[in-house]
């Protein structure tokens, strides 16, 4: 055998474990018919979440604010094969709404095996000016409504062993500029469901939990603030989305995506000022 058949043969064997080690014991045949509740699915992210389930044959829930819009992302999945493709259009600003959902979800689908909170609510990419009031209307969307939705789906996920996945960020451990309080409501998720996910272990729940530290994603919302600010990369929200319903189907407790996120926190822990020389000098910015 030539020295570049054993390459090729070398190469393949090592993406094949790359591919085993990325997604342990992932079997897409798991999610045919699995009752599933996805937040923010109006677009972005959330949207992709919505089209990769329908593709696996699952009965999905979505939700997000705008009721046209999640009525076209229903009608996809339908065509993309999903068993059932129910919305229901829900502000998470407001206080009863996050319950409402999970009540409707549950009535809808006979009950819940995944529940992935992922929407947010817009906020600004600028220096913080001093807006309280925004800050508080972020942390109720982007926390206290995971908080609310995530105790309403107990019961549910756990009879049906279930996983609740949460959507965080990279600046849900390490702090940036611009996006004070954002990254406030990511840590604050972070330290919540890392506590609940402590507690569920120490009880033998049946229910996992997983928390996703996502880098820059492609999504429309995101590059319209970063775009000529910054060139970090971007990586596909299709993939991203991909790699989110694998984290929770294996009931694994974390994911880093893109993985170099993963190293990225740690060397703000062990190389702090680096570390912030490079954040700070990152974006295009003069004073
Ligand atoms: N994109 C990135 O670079 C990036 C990086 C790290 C982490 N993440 C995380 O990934 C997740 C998805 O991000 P994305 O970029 O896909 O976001 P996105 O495109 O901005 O989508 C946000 C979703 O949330 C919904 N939403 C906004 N306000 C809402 C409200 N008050 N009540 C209910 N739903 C509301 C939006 O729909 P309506 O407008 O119809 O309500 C939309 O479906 C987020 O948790 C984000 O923190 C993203
Ligand atoms: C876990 O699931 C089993 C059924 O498989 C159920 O009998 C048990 O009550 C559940 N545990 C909790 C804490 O609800």
């Amino acid at each position: 055998m030539g020295t570049f058949k054993k390459a090729v043969i070398v190469a393949l064997c090592a993406a094949f474990f790359a591919v085993k080690w990325y997604s342990p014991g992932f079997d897409a045949e798991s999610l045919r018919g699995a009752r599933v509740l996805v937040t923010g699915a109006s677009t972005g992210i959330g949207e992709q979440l919505a089209y990769h389930y329908a593709r696996f044959g699952a009965q999905i829930v979505i939700t997000a604010r705008r009721e046209k819009v999640l009525q076209q992302v229903a009608e996809k999945c339908q065509s993309l094969g999903a068993q059932k493709a129910i919305y229901i259009a829900a502000d998470m600003a407001s206080v009863s709404d996050p319950e409402k959902v999970v009540d409707f979800a549950v009535e809808k689908l006979g009950g819940l095996d995944y529940v992935i909170l992922n929407h947010i609510g817009p906020s600004p990419f600028s220096m913080w000016e001093g807006d309280v009031e925004h800050t508080r209307w972020l942390m109720q969307v982007n926390f206290f409504s995971y908080v609310e939705m995530a105790w309403k789906a107990l019961a549910s996920l756990e009879q049906s062993k279930g996983s609740l996945v949460i959507v965080s960020s990279l600046l849900g451990k390490m702090a940036s500029p611009f996006v004070a309080p954002y990254t406030s409501t990511k840590f604050a998720l972070n330290g919540f469901f890392g506590a609940l996910h402590h507690e569920l272990a120490m009880k033998n729940s049946n229910v996992s939990i997983s928390v996703c530290t996502l880098g820059l994603i492609d999504t429309e919302s995101a590059m319209n603030k970063v775009r000529g600010v910054t060139n970090v990369p971007a990586y596909p929200a299709a993939e991203a989305a991909l790699n989110i319903i694998i984290t929770g189907a294996t009931r694994q407790t974390d994911l880093f995506y893109p993985w170099f996120t993963q190293y990225v926190a740690l060397s703000k822990d062990w190389f702090p000022s680096i570390t912030n020389y490079i954040i700070q000098n990152s974006y295009n910015y003069n004073p």
